[in-house]
């Protein structure tokens, strides 16, 4: 696999948090990612545990610095427009640099109690599992991605051929939920190009599917 590494253009500030758990969570988070590793008991528990932060996810759990978005968004290389899919949107915080962005942004999100923390914006919000996406095949741009679980295949099915998935932990490597991008691509079907840098404290990598010569024409949404 090709990997571009951009040079870090923003430092990290100091104070960066330390959270409780972390090898145990990424292996949990890995195994989602690679080895697909995915229940509905699974689903429920997830969604059961953020419902329960949702009242204090913005005061106390969320990190609230979104550099790596903001960077991946400029220097990423992900075209501007379209439509993208944000995966696990939590309370909304990242949803405005993504309507920046893109034409038509779709949010997805497992717990009900964090989507209805989110302010009102020009963007869908859907309660729905990201392993089961309620969209045919092929519809979206891009997918973005910051500190939540990728079911990898799912979120395949729904990209364009050509399309970007946005793979952000906001605490990079010391994130609960950080997978490295080469092991994500590991689990993509066909060949993937990362080009991933660091911003503040957090990590990015946009993942960019390879055309094969062999691949059949496709026949995405417009
Ligand atoms: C750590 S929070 C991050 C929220 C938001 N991205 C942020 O950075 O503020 C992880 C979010 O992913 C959601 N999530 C995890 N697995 C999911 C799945 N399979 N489908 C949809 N949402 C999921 C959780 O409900 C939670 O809102």
């Amino acid at each position: 696999m090709t990997v571009i590494t951009v040079p870090q253009i923003i430092p990290a500030q100091p104070d960066k948090p330390v959270l409780d758990d972390v090898p145990e969570l990424q292996a949990f988070a890995r195994a989602i990612a690679v080895d697909g590793v995915w229940t509905t008991d699974i689903a429920r528990a997830t969604a059961s545990m953020f419902d329960g932060m949702a009242a204090t996810w913005n005061t106390q759990h969320s990190t609230n610095r979104f550099d790596a978005v903001r960077d991946a968004l400029r220097r990423g290389q992900i075209p501007v427009g379209g439509r993208c899919l944000e995966v696990g949107s939590g309370t909304g915080q990242i949803t405005p640099l993504l309507t920046d962005h893109f034409d038509e942004v779709f949010c997805v999100d497992l717990s009900i109690a964090l989507l209805t923390q989110a302010p009102g914006c020009d963007s869908f919000r859907i309660c729905c599992d990201a392993s089961r996406l309620p969209f045919c095949d092929q519809v979206f741009d891009a997918a973005v991605l910051v500190d939540t679980f990728c079911c990898a295949h799912e979120l395949v099915r729904v990209l364009k051929g050509r399309g970007h998935i946005v793979w952000i932990n906001l605490l990079g490597q010391d994130g609960p939920l950080y997978v490295p991008a080469t092991d994500i691509a590991s689990a993509l079907p066909g060949a993937w190009t990362s080009t991933e840098s660091a911003a503040g404290w957090g990590s990015w990598s946009v993942l960019s599917a390879v055309a094969s010569p062999s691949e059949p024409a496709s026949t995405p949404w417009p």
